[in-house]
Formats: C-alpha cells, sequence, structure tokens
C-alpha cells in the first residue's frame, strides 16, 4: 500500500464530487475552513468508538438518524429540538424494553452533501444540473442556483457548530434528564397509539426512578440519570470539506476528522481503490460502509481490512440497505463472508434507501410497511447466522411530515403533498419512528444472541 496522507485520496479517482467552476475560490474557502476551529474533538470520538465495541459484542444498540439531507431552510432550534426528542425517545423504548444501552448517533450537524443518482434534473423540458445538496448547490430550479459555491460551505460549517452547540446544551443541560421524560412528547402524535404506549413507559420509568430515589440514588448526584452523549454522523462525500477539517490530534500524533465523531461511506462511492477508502482509511474516526445490493462480499471484506487492518473493534459499521425483499438474497452471503475472516463489525441496518418508491401521485416515498419488513428480515437472518443485528440507520424527523406512507396515522399517496418538506428522500415522522423503535425493541426481546450479562449503562 502507498502511504496515506491528508490528500493521497486526491491520486484515486472519486466520484460524486462536484466540478467547482472558481477553483480559486474553492482553495481560498478550503484554506480558511483549515483555520477554523474542529467540530468535535478527539477524545469524544473515541469514546463512541469504545460504544461501538460494546455494540459489536451484542451489549448495546446503534441508533443512528436524521435528516436524508440538512438544509439551510429548515435550520431552525425547534426542528433541531424535535429531532433530538425523538432520538431520546427512541433510545428510551429501547433501552427500557429491551435493557440494552442506546448508543445515540445523529445524522445531524453537517450532513448536507449527497450523491446523486443522475448528474441532471429536467423539469417541463428544460434541463439543469441536479442538486447536490445545500453546502454545494441550491435546489431552486435556476441555472444560476445549481452552480456549485465554494462559499456555501462558510454557511454549512456556522450551521453545523450552531447545531452541535445547542445539542450538546440538550444532551448536558437538564433537558436529557430522566426525570423530564414527559417533556419529551411532541404535540402531534399525542392521542396516537405510540403516545399511549410512550405514556405507559414512563409511568414505568417514573416508578422505577422513584424506587432509586428512596434507595438514596437520583440525578443530583449521578450524572448518567440527567446527561446523555448525542454523537453526530454524515456522508464523508464531499473530500475537499472533509480534508480541511481533518486534523492531527496533539495527544496521540493520529488523524481525526473533526466535522463530525462518526462518517460514513455511501453505496456509490465504496469503491475499493476509489478516493473515499482511501481517505477514510487515513483517519481515527469510526467509519460506516453502506452496503446494497451491488455490493460483493469478497469486496466488503477488503475494504473492511484496508480501513481497519488492525481489525480494532467500533470501528467498522456496515449497513446493510438491500430492500425488504432482497436481505435474503444478500445479507447471509455478506455475514459469511465477515465471519470467515473474523473481522470486528457493527451490524446496521439501513431500511431506508432500499424502499424507495415513485408514488402514484409523483412523490418519492417509502412504504412504513417495507420499512418494516425490512428490519424484521435483518433481525432474522441475524439470528440464524448467530451474529448481531446491532443497529439501525434511519431518515426521521420530529416533525409532522408526510413524506413516508402507512404508519399508525395511515399517511396515504394522496396525503404526500401535505407536509413533503425533505430536501432529498423521504424520513418517518416522529410517530412513524416511535412505532419502529417499540416493533424493534420486540425483536430485539425475541433474539437470543443479545448479552444480557456484563451489559454497562450508557454513558
Ligand atoms: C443516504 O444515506 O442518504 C444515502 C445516499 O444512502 P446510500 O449511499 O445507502 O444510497
Ligand atoms: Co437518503
Amino acid at each position: 500500500m502507498k502511504k496515506w496522507s491528508l490528500n493521497s485520496w486526491r491520486n484515486y479517482p472519486a466520484k460524486h464530487i462536484p466540478e467547482y467552476p472558481d477553483k480559486k475560490e474553492l482553495d481560498m474557502v478550503l484554506g480558511k475552513l483549515k483555520s477554523f476551529p474542529p467540530l468535535v474533538f478527539a477524545g469524544e470520538t473515541r469514546h463512541l468508538k469504545q460504544q461501538l465495541a460494546d455494540v459489536v459484542e451484542g451489549k448495546a444498540f446503534l441508533l443512528q438518524g436524521g435528516d436524508c439531507a440538512e438544509s439551510f431552510a429548515e435550520f431552525h432550534p425547534d426542528n433541531i429540538r424535535d429531532t433530538f426528542k425523538v432520538m431520546l425517545q427512541m433510545s428510551l423504548v429501547l433501552t427500557y424494553s429491551a435493557s440494552l444501552p442506546v448508543v445515540k448517533l445523529g445524522r445531524i450537524a453537517g450532513q448536507f452533501s449527497k450523491p446523486r443518482s443522475s448528474p441532471i434534473e429536467i423539469k417541463d423540458g428544460k434541463k439543469l444540473p441536479t442538486y447536490l445538496g445545500d453546502n454545494i448547490n441550491g435546489i431552486e430550479f435556476t441555472e444560476k442556483a445549481r452552480i456549485p459555491d465554494p462559499k456555501r460551505l462558510f454557511k454549512a460549517y456556522s450551521q453545523s457548530a450552531s447545531t452541535l452547540n445547542l445539542i450538546r446544551a440538550f444532551s448536558h443541560g437538564g433537558f436529557a434528564d430522566l426525570q423530564k421524560v414527559h417533556t419529551w412528547n411532541l404535540g402531534f402524535i399525542k392521542k396516537s397509539q405510540q403516545d399511549k404506549k410512550f405514556k405507559d413507559l414512563e409511568d414505568k420509568i417514573a416508578d422505577a426512578l422513584a424506587f432509586i430515589e428512596a434507595c438514596g440514588i437520583n440525578s443530583e448526584f449521578n450524572r448518567r440519570l440527567k446527561t446523555v452523549n448525542f454523537w453526530t454522523s454524515h456522508e464523508a462525500l464531499l473530500l475537499p470539506f472533509e480534508e480541511s477539517m481533518t486534523r492531527v490530534d496533539s495527544t496521540t500524533g493520529e488523524y481525526h476528522d473533526t466535522s463530525a465523531h462518526f462518517v460514513w461511506i455511501g453505496d456509490r462511492t465504496r469503491q475499493l481503490d476509489g478516493a473515499h477508502v482511501e481517505y477514510c482509511r487515513g483517519i481515527e474516526n469510526p467509519i460506516g460502509i453502506k452496503c446494497g445490493p451491488t455490493s460483493k462480499p469478497e469486496e466488503i471484506v477488503k475494504i473492511c481490512n484496508r480501513i481497519n487492518p488492525k481489525n480494532e473493534k467500533g470501528k467498522i459499521a456496515l449497513i446493510s440497505r438491500f430492500g425488504h425483499d432482497n436481505v435474503g438474497k444478500f445479507l447471509p452471503k455478506l455475514i459469511r463472508a465477515i465471519k470467515k475472516e473474523g473481522l470486528n463489525i457493527v451490524w446496521s441496518c439501513d431500511p431506508m434507501h432500499g424502499n424507495t418508491i415513485k408514488s402514484a401521485t409523483g412523490f418519492k416515498t417509502r412504504p412504513f410497511n417495507n420499512v418494516v419488513r425490512e428490519v424484521k428480515n435483518v433481525f432474522a437472518v441475524h439470528q440464524s447466522e448467530g451474529s448481531f443485528a446491532g443497529g439501525l440507520h434511519i431518515e426521521m424527523t420530529g416533525q409532522d411530515v408526510t413524506e413516508c406512507t402507512g404508519g399508525a396515522q395511515k399517511i396515504s399517496e394522496k396525503d404526500l403533498s401535505h407536509r413533503y418538506h425533505t430536501h432529498c428522500d423521504p424520513r418517518l415522522n416522529a410517530s412513524q419512528a416511535l412505532e419502529l423503535a417499540f416493533l424493534i425493541s420486540d425483536e430485539i426481546k425475541k433474539n437470543s444472541q443479545y448479552s444480557k450479562n456484563n451489559i454497562k449503562a450508557a454513558s
């Protein structure tokens, strides 16, 4: 292997990275970003990796969720708070019902760039370059908006920094205190089936808290009852930006991508000899690798070995996204190839990206039933292969959107137009996300693989 350096990825073929017309301006922006403060710190990234090592062993569950694409237009404290609330609710359902600590990882504070299936968008006979994410170009259907503009990276950096700032405040400032669990519910899911189930859970937790408080343990002197760790992640697609945020950790001399705690390589950019794998093999962050129907098990094994030659636990998450009816065809072979090599893997399931369809009304959507089917099929395959379905990777929001059909609210194809706000793929709304969490906790309870011993509390 040639030696890795911060920009060695530039010597490899790179897919889905835009051509900026003004290279000088791009270099100026990247140069400035290099001098900006890191968004996350190396010690935090190491902490997340330790938590993920527990997921590898079936002692914790990974919950990764957030927007498909964050946008400048939807940037609002209430949206951040509501996504945070749903993630907390889902985690609580999983922790309480399945007795597993949950590693909470947002697709947030930097999830902007998108790989697109076509470089061209055609509307009413007019052809324009595709929208690539708010940190690259604009979603408006005009020639000007679609030109990649390097200055958008400043706005994205600033939005990520303030999003992360609010998340840190929520996580450690009292909002996540278990005593406040009743304040996490979102107005629009009140009166729903999910809400009733969650209320029951709140009551049980209140009882448990009253009991431990009577034993002298309360959130005043047990930090874990009132704070959570909430980590950030995004697809490491736009490598010039990731490079500019990659810094040497002064305590170890290692490189960390300081734009997020965790980054992943998408299904379209995971070529073994491509730029994205090359970049990711040099950084210390935990790395996700999306595995779709076109992934070959032997190639995934090689990618894992290249990124994680020491087989460090918690370093690699394979995120399967085969589509509900394809799980049985592809996942067992992948699991067997990984097992044969003895690789340490977090097995996560993305039930979104293999189940996208176009509705008769013209919207990109995902039937909730198919999302559920993929999750159930993934659990069944892991159970029969003797491995742990260790995580869930979803596109969701705390807003009351109508983007995915089905669920307890019975969203129909006709309803999609009511509140369809996503900048890219359709997201589960809070009610659908919570429904999924209840379902997964049932699957975990059914699954004998999870370790009920030596479980460390989520920290
Ligand atoms: C995504 O996670 O938004 C995405 C594009 O996924 P994939 O690479 O799996 O298609
Ligand atoms: Co998506």
